[in-house]
């Protein structure tokens, strides 16, 4: 099967009360963990790319170990997805390099200017087979080169529910990112972490069967964050969403979850494992590979807590 866009995973994951879990890839290693993951555990799977992952690794070498994904797994639905794209030339271009899916974030532009710009892209990317993610609120963390709401003013900016019907209408988007609490990044929250499910029930009520999207919603996993630690790191203060609250968004209205840091986390945790366990080693195959697998344990066990295991062959 080809690279496939997210419309039939959405279609059952909102039907059947499940998400997909979107994980960026920057290389090999980590998409090799995750797909293998996804093979093991028989799951749909959508693979992203940010605009940092374009400029470090080059797009013909990420599309290529992409294909090679997807040819070796016939019976996984792949989506390529561009994360948060900043542009409409941006949008474009992914969808002239063969991206299935694109997201654009003009969430920090005005509403009218964020229509404007979502309106541009839809219409280019319907006319091209690909769909559009859009998202409406604003996040906290740092994403791409922005710097999102500082964790104090995370609550002043979640999506409006008042807003979604005239947005969806008006853009034609086919999927929405929401901010209901969220974050991007290791550090999401200072006090006991609580995502806004009134929001997210408010948004669902205004748009029935409308796929949302959450990003920033990495776990920050005790394991990693404690090898880490342990092994010279110092991220003492991370703290991330509770999978608990994962769970029950999955089985609301929310489709598509994205995952970055706790992929970040566990490659280091295992690289700094192996360089101060083994100071003599420097063949890198040698800590990549844990990294590796470390990265595609931590994925099957998303994947139960997301409930998309065993879902591959319904989405296709
Ligand atoms: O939302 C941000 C993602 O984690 C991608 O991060 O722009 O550093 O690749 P990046
Ligand atoms: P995390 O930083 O929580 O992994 O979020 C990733 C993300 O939202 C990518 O778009
Ligand atoms: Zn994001």
């Amino acid at each position: 099967m080809a690279l496939v866009n997210t419309k039939k995973m959405f279609e059952m994951a909102y039907k059947n009360g499940y998400a997909i879990g979107a994980f960026n890839v920057n290389n090999m290693e980590i998409t090799q963990g995750i797909v293998s993951a996804v093979t093991e555990e028989k799951a749909p799977l959508i693979l992203q790319i940010s605009r940092g992952a374009r400029s470090y690794a080059s797009m013909s070498y990420l599309k290529a170990i992409i294909d090679v994904a997807v040819k070796d797994n016939p019976d996984i639905p792949i989506c390529m997805n561009l994360d948060h794209g900043d542009t409409f030339e941006t949008c474009k271009q992914c969808v002239d390099d063969g991206f299935t899916s694109v997201m654009i974030d003009a969430s920090h532009s005005s509403f009218a200017e964020n229509i404007k710009i979502t309106k541009q892209v839809v219409d280019y990317a319907h006319d091209h087979g690909v769909v559009v993610e859009a998202e409406l609120g604003q996040l906290g963390g740092i994403e791409e080169d922005i710097v999102g709401v500082s964790a104090d003013d995370v609550a002043k900016h979640l999506t409006d529910p008042d807003q979604v019907v005239e947005f969806a209408e008006k853009t034609g988007c086919d999927s929405l990112a929401v901010a209901i609490g969220t974050s991007h990044g290791a550090y999401k929250f200072k006090v006991a972490p609580k995502l806004a499910f009134d929001v997210l029930e408010s948004v669902t009520k205004k748009l029935p069967g409308f796929p949302l999207v959450m990003h920033g919603s990495s776990s920050v996993l005790k394991e990693f964050k404690d090898l880490i630690n342990k092994y010279g790191g110092d991220m003492p203060d991370a703290m991330g969403v509770p999978e608990d609250a994962i769970t029950e968004a999955s089985k609301l209205s929310v489709c598509k979850v994205n995952i970055d840091t706790d992929l970040r986390m566990a490659l280091t945790a295992k690289i700094r494992q192996v360089f101060c366990e083994s100071p003599a080693e420097f063949d890198p195959r040698k800590y990549l590979g844990p990294g590796r697998e470390a990265i595609k344990e931590m994925v099957r066990h998303k994947l139960q807590i997301l409930g998309c295991a065993g879902k591959a062959a319904e989405c296709v």
